[in-house]
């Protein structure tokens, strides 16, 4: 079991951590990810010590904010270390860990319920209302435009939709995960539906 406390020194430092990062991978979206996380958890009968540690840390060592720890989730294991998890604890955090990201596990299970949680929590986030607002945030930041009806500009905001976020249903590895996916993908749906009507001056 890890220690209550580790878990609740683990918020303000990941509140430091990202303080100032516009990227998209803020500490909010890290809070986010540990409360729906925790919730798939329990809806999973999943450990919910392993899921809230790993949703906490689950980006500290992203390779663009932090490249020279992304191999070995070194700040990961700096806090687990400083915070004394026991060495299964904490393989069993980095291992959540490393299954999170969407790149690096294309079209691989997770090897563990605590995983899968927190993996459908992050991807969670990347759909519904919030889906919606991180995306266009994004397109903002990288000075993308909204849409391009021709398709010529395949950077887009909205082809960002088609090439990922409309996908993220599928990809629910546990079944808390998909009903909760389920509401968010209708979302995104509609979002995209009303778009495309209003750019055409349909509605
Ligand atoms: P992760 O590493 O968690 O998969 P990303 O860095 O890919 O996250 O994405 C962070 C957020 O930015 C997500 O909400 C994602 O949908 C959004 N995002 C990533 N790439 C794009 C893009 N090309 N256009 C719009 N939004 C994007
Ligand atoms: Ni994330």
């Amino acid at each position: 079991m890890i220690d209550r406390h580790v878990i609740e020194d683990a918020r303000p430092y990941v509140s430091d951590f990202f303080a100032g990062d516009a990227s998209g991978h803020d500490a909010w979206h890290t809070m986010r990810v540990y409360n729906l996380a925790v919730r798939l958890a329990r809806e999973e009968g999943a450990r919910e010590d392993v899921v809230a540690l790993a949703a906490l840390l689950h980006d500290v060592d992203d390779a663009k904010l932090s490249p020279d720890t992304a191999e070995d989730l070194g700040n990961a294991r700096a806090f687990m270390c400083q915070h004394e998890v026991v060495d299964d604890d904490a393989q069993a955090v980095l291992s959540a860990i490393r299954e999170v990201s969407f790149s690096k596990n294309r079209g691989t299970d997770p090897t563990s319920r605590e995983s899968a949680c927190v993996r459908d929590a992050d991807r969670l986030d990347a759909i519904g209302a919030i889906g919606v607002a991180r995306a266009f945030a994004y397109g903002g930041s990288h000075g993308r435009a909204l849409h391009d009806p021709t398709n010529a500009d395949a950077t887009t905001t909205i082809q960002h939709f088609y090439d990922k976020l409309l996908l993220l249903e599928d990809m629910m590895a546990t079944d808390a995960g998909r009903r909760v996916a389920h509401r968010r993908d209708a979302y995104l749906r509609g979002f995209l539906e009303e778009f495309l009507a209003e750019w055409d001056g349909e509605r």
